[in-house]
């Protein structure tokens, strides 16, 4: 149509589509009914692993709350698309047509604007409530600081004398208040307890903090929840709650200092590579590990000497292996000390000569 024409055609009033061949009834209909659907579903599905916290139930009750809420406006926001898509169409031989004329309604779109300042302001409040709640401090709170690396933690307890004792694997006792003191040596990560529910990032110069009540025995992951760098999906730890008793002298014995290493350095070369996490990274065969975000030590150290394989830990930028970067921490020298370098280089260097 020409502009000439189209202009000639707008002076009488315009031709109108035929009216919507169905009605809201129909659409609010569906509306409930897939509603109703979907909150069945989101409070069927098993979302959470098993709860071991204080704080877990409170969350998980939020989280139901919060599927309640979200799934009808969700799902109502779906149904008028659709319906409007399907329903409310243009049919051949209307192309020249128009829809009837809207000028808009002011009781619908305050009601549409006000019902969902209602539900936010409501939902966030009882959220906010929550939080306050689920870290309020408690009496007999034990302080715990976990360190994050690339890629590990490390959880320090307080010792004696002032002392700390540090472990690779975090013991909680039963029913105590924790306090986890949040730290980073390098870039952000994320502490991670998902069977507590709880997590934060850990940021480099801040601490953060959060607490936890553990109520239930047992051993849970520890996830590292923040994208942290090439072995990011590697940075697990393991969480066990276990009884005062056993918590107690689990510590005690933790606190001794290092046994010096025994004659047969290559077991104890074993024992280093599986406690520092060497696995996480490096495929070992001995080692029963395949990991293959650093080079696989069975190929890259069957022609290597002990001294070389020392180098590559104490100083791991120093020569690094083809389509890898340098992305070892620098510190394995000092978290082993010169026996433990020794021990490990002689453990891997007679492991990788099999071939
Ligand atoms: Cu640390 Cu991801």
């Amino acid at each position: 149509m020409g502009l000439e024409e189209r202009s000639l055609a707008q002076t009488g009033p315009r031709p109108e589509r035929p009216h919507a061949r169905a009605d809201w009834k129909q659409m609010l209909g569906i509306g409930i009914v897939a509603s109703i659907l979907g909150i069945a579903a989101g409070l069927l599905i098993d979302w959470f692993p098993v709860a071991a916290s204080e704080e877990a139930k409170p969350i998980d009750t939020l989280w139901d709350v919060l599927i309640i809420a979200s799934v009808p406006v969700f799902v109502g926001v779906s149904v008028v698309v659709v319906f409007s898509v399907l329903k409310f169409r243009m049919r051949p031989g209307e192309e020249e047509l128009d829809g009837p004329p809207i000028h808009g309604n002011t009781k619908l779109e305050v009601v549409w604007t006000a019902i969902p300042a209602i539900l936010l302001v409501g939902l966030c409040t009882y959220a906010f409530i929550v939080l306050t709640d689920v870290e309020k401090a408690q009496a007999n709170t034990m302080e715990i600081r976990v360190v994050g690396e690339q890629f590990a933690w490390t959880f320090y307890y307080p010792g004696e004398n002032g002392e700390e004792v540090a472990a690779r694997e975090l013991h909680l006792p039963i029913d105590r208040p924790i306090k986890f003191k949040l730290q980073s040596k390098d870039v952000l990560h994320d502490f991670w307890i998902p069977a507590f529910r709880m997590k934060k990032d850990t940021v480099p110069g801040i601490d953060v903090s959060y607490r936890v009540t553990p109520n239930r025995l047992g051993r849970y992951p520890i996830v590292c929840a923040e994208l942290c760098g090439l072995g990011h999906s590697t940075m697990r730890a393991t969480a066990v709650v276990q009884t005062e008793a056993e918590f107690t002298s689990w510590l005690a014995e933790a606190a001794k200092p290092p046994a010096p290493p025994e004659g047969g350095g290559g077991s104890d070369g074993k024992g280093l590579f599986a406690s520092n996490g060497c696995g996480g990274c490096h495929t070992l065969a001995d080692a029963g590990t395949n990991a293959t975000v650093g080079p696989s030590l069975d190929e890259v150290l069957a022609d290597k000497d002990e001294a070389f394989i020392k180098t590559s830990i104490e100083d791991p930028g120093a020569e690094i292996a083809d389509g890898y970067s340098d992305t070892m921490p620098k510190d394995y020298g000092q978290r082993l000390g010169p026996d433990g370098v020794d021990a490990l280089a002689k453990y891997l260097s007679e492991v990788t000569k099999g071939g």
